[in-house]
């Protein structure tokens, strides 16, 4: 029998899981993970690139796992762990460090946008970030790596990595693709549609764990424009456009058939029902992850195993890649 494909993503806790992530991320891994052989990580490490409270970290990121798992990610299927439980990433993550271009991690769009609006605080940690990330996916030899739209420039950067380690090195690493999953792909913020759905701007996001009213509300308040059609036209309405989508990855209507459920209804319709597919959706969601955060044991117990999985793959990946570089073995 074929071996299955691997696959790795990871989710940062830098704030409340966001309808963007579940949509751009978890719902796709909740479909590949029957065929694939995925490790779904929570990078703590990554969300240290900008400051945090640290005991809201440390809250969020055991809430991550029971929103992963609420989800329908299942740990006895997936590898599913914190990523600082995983001491390989970090030392991976030097070496390829030293096999990465100055030049190339500033031309990451992401570090030009971050370093911009945290002008303050520019870290080596900001800057080298993508490295890391290229350590996750590399330690644990991914064939595909299901991100948003935004991450694509990182992965591609991770293949550049890898096959320069390769060149050197000769079958160290898998060279990974990024693999973008079509419907929900990139959810835009309610309030500027020309941006992503981000936590960094709670008004225009709606949040994993809000409450029916608060999804009511920031749908009614959304964004659109001053013509009554729903239509989905993008560059002239991405508002009503960003709508659509989400009313499509919510209900598993195409868009076509969602422009005729409101045809001729005006966006006084249109956004409470957009509102309405959203609640439901997320409703289990946010039950179940209640209840599992009633059992801290549980989800501990869910990371450490994960871990333990984890850690076992990655020091097969980190011995070979010590010894080619010329380190004496312990
Ligand atoms: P992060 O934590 O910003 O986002 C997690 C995943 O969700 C996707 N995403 C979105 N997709 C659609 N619409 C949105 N509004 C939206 N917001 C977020 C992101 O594209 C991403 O796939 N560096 C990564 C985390 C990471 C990682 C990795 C991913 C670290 N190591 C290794 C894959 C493999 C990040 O910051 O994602």
């Amino acid at each position: 029998m074929d071996q299955k494909k691997r696959i790795f993503s990871g989710i940062q806790p830098s704030g409340d899981l966001t309808l963007g992530s579940y949509m751009g991320a978890i719902k796709s891994w909740a479909a590949l993970q029957e065929d694939y052989d995925c490790l779904f990580c929570i990078v703590d490490m990554h969300a240290i690139t900008v400051r945090q409270n640290p005991a809201d970290l440390r809250r969020r990121t055991l809430e991550q796992m029971a929103q992963y798992i609420a989800c329908g990610l299942d740990p006895e299927k997936n590898i599913m762990f914190v990523q600082s439980h995983v001491p390989q990433h970090a030392e991976l993550s030097w070496v390829l460090g030293c096999y990465t271009q100055f030049g190339e991690l500033s031309r990451m769009t992401q570090f030009k946008d971050k370093s911009a609006k945290h002008a303050d605080n520019i870290t080596a940690g900001l800057f080298t970030y993508p490295v890391l990330m290229a350590a996750d996916i590399l330690l644990y030899q991914a064939d595909l790596v299901p991100v948003g739209q935004d991450q694509k420039q990182h992965v591609e950067l991770c293949r550049d990595i890898a096959a320069r380690f390769n060149n050197s090195f000769p079958d160290t690493f898998t060279i990974p693709e990024p693999f973008i999953p079509k419907m929900g792909a990139r959810i835009m913020s309610l309030g500027t549609p020309e941006n992503k759905m981000s936590k960094s701007e709670p008004d225009g996001c709606v949040f994993l764990m809000d409450s029916p009213e608060d999804i009511a509300r920031k749908f009614k308040r959304a964004v659109t424009d001053c013509e009554t059609a729903v239509r989905y036209d993008k560059e002239n309405k991405p508002g009503v456009s960003n709508l659509l989508t989400i009313y499509c990855a919510a209900t598993g209507k195409t868009i076509e058939q969602a422009e005729a459920d409101f045809a001729g209804q005006g966006y006084g319709v249109f956004k409470p029902a957009v509102g309405e597919a959203v609640i439901e959706l997320l409703r289990p969601i946010r039950e179940e992850s209640q209840r599992l955060l009633k059992d801290k044991a549980y989800l501990e117990a869910v990371c450490k195993d994960g871990a333990e999985k984890a850690s076992y793959l990655a020091t097969k990946t980190l011995r070979k890649v010590y010894k080619k570089v010329g380190f004496v073995a312990r």
